[in-house]
Formats: structure tokens, sequence, C-alpha cells
């Protein structure tokens, strides 16, 4: 299994990205692109990316009928990204749907997660507003197996469920996790966090860092930090 830091690119328009990554002349770190972005930049800012040699997290997390996330992931497949991802609640129909839309010609696809239950509901929400009477580790190992099922390739969760993710799946199942932070650093409105090493003993595969490292002083130092600690 790969092991990489993927920087989360939470600016509002491309001109601040570019000027971010304008900081890395010696690396090309992979990199997350999500709604914020893509949304106001359009398909062009992951050409635009690509093109400068970095690996790309299309962050889109896709749920809707299966026909329709089959037709969408078969247009997300022309941008030639590395990894995408869905709303595992879509149920197990439309991520072997999602699949077979991103599936490409050539028999080659993007990585794609699912996402099982965000880490923004609590346990109480869930059962109460979403009525899944089952605890919130339950849940997220059963959407993970229905991921599995569906042909995917991991899941996004929270470092501290990276575990539990492996224990139902497997190592080869792919654990992406965000809610990263350094052992001295702002936490910010993350909850649960853990840090680099951390997220590495626990069963993270990739990590999603954003403002610890998009914030820096200096982000190439930060990135490189975080690399040191998560990758070695
Ligand atoms: O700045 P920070 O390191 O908190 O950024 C984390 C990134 O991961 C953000 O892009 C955030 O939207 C994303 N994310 C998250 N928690 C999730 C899913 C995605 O923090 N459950």
């Amino acid at each position: 299994m790969n092991h990489d830091v993927i920087i989360a690119l939470d600016f509002p328009s491309a001109k601040d990205v570019y000027a971010f990554l304008d900081n890395f002349k010696d690396e090309k770190p992979f990199v997350k692109i999500g709604m914020e972005l893509f949304y106001a930049e359009g398909p062009e800012i992951v050409r635009q990316i690509k093109a400068r040699g970095h690996k790309i997290f299309l962050d889109l997390k896709l749920h809707d009928i299966p026909n329709t996330v089959k037709s969408a992931m078969k247009v997300l497949s022309r941008l030639d990204v590395d990894m995408t991802n869905l709303h595992a609640a879509g149920t197990i129909e439309m991520m072997k749907a999602a699949v077979e839309g991103l599936t490409r010609e050539d028999g080659t696809r993007p990585l794609l997660l699912a996402v099982t239950q965000l880490t923004s509901t609590s346990e109480e929400r869930m059962q109460k507003e979403l009525l899944i009477n089952e605890t919130m580790p339950k849940t997220v190992q059963k959407y993970a197996q229905n991921a599995q099922e569906a042909g995917l390739d991991g899941v996004v969760c929270s470092p501290l469920e990276a575990a539990l993710v492996k224990e139902a799946c497997g190592a080869d199942f792919a654990t992406v996790t965000p809610g990263i932070r350094f052992a001295d650093g702002d936490v910010g409105d993350q909850v649960r966090v853990m840090t680099p090493e951390r997220a590495r003993v626990g069963g993270s595969d990739y990590i999603v860092v954003g403002r610890p490292i998009t914030r820096a002083e200096d982000p190439v130092a930060a990135y490189r930090r975080c690399m040191k600690e998560f990758v070695g």
C-alpha cells in the first residue's frame, strides 16, 4: 500500500492556488481539489494543476441515483485525476454504477473511495435524525464493507476509524484520513485530530492535510515535516 500526504487546496480561486503551489520548487505534492475550488473554477483548474505535474484527489463526494452518478463519473474519468469519491449512503448499486462509469475504455480508472459517515456527523445525530440505530463504529464498518463489495478501493474516514476499517476490510483496502494536526499545532475547527505519526500507526494510508500546511509561515517546511512524520 502506498503512503502519501495529500494537501487540501482549500482556496477560493485559481490565483490563490497557483501562488501557493509556486512555493514548491523541488517536489510535486499530491493535492486535493474540493467543491469550493471546482465549482468556482470548473474542470480547467484540474487540467492546469495536472499539467503542473501534481497527482490529484478530486473530492466531490457524489451522491445521486445510480444512472446519474455513472454518467457523472464517466465525465470525471476524462479529467485524468488519480483519486475521486462518493457517498457510500448511495447504496452498493450506486457505487457499482460509479465504478462502471469511471472505468476508461482501456480498463484503467482513478482510485475510487467512499465517504462512510461524515466526521461532522455525531453518533447522536446519526441515530436521531438519520434513524440509523447502530453505533458509529459499526455503521462505518458496514459502509466500508459495502464499498468493498461494490469494487471500490477504500474509504475516507477519521484517523480514529482507520483501524476499524482495516479490521473489517483487510490491509489492502485504502484509508484516506483528514483531521491531521502537528503535536504542537493549532487544532482550528477540527475536533478529533491525530498527528501524522499516530495516523500512520493507526492504519491511515493517505492523510489529507489543509491548514497545518496551507496556513504555515513556511508551507514547504510544513509539508516536509508532514512527509517525514507520516512516510518516514
Ligand atoms: O485544514 P484541514 O487540515 O482541517 O483540512 C482538512 C480537509 O479535509 C478539508 O478540505 C476538509 O474539507 C476535508 N475533510 C475533513 N473531514 C472530513 C472530510 C473532509 O476535514 N470528514
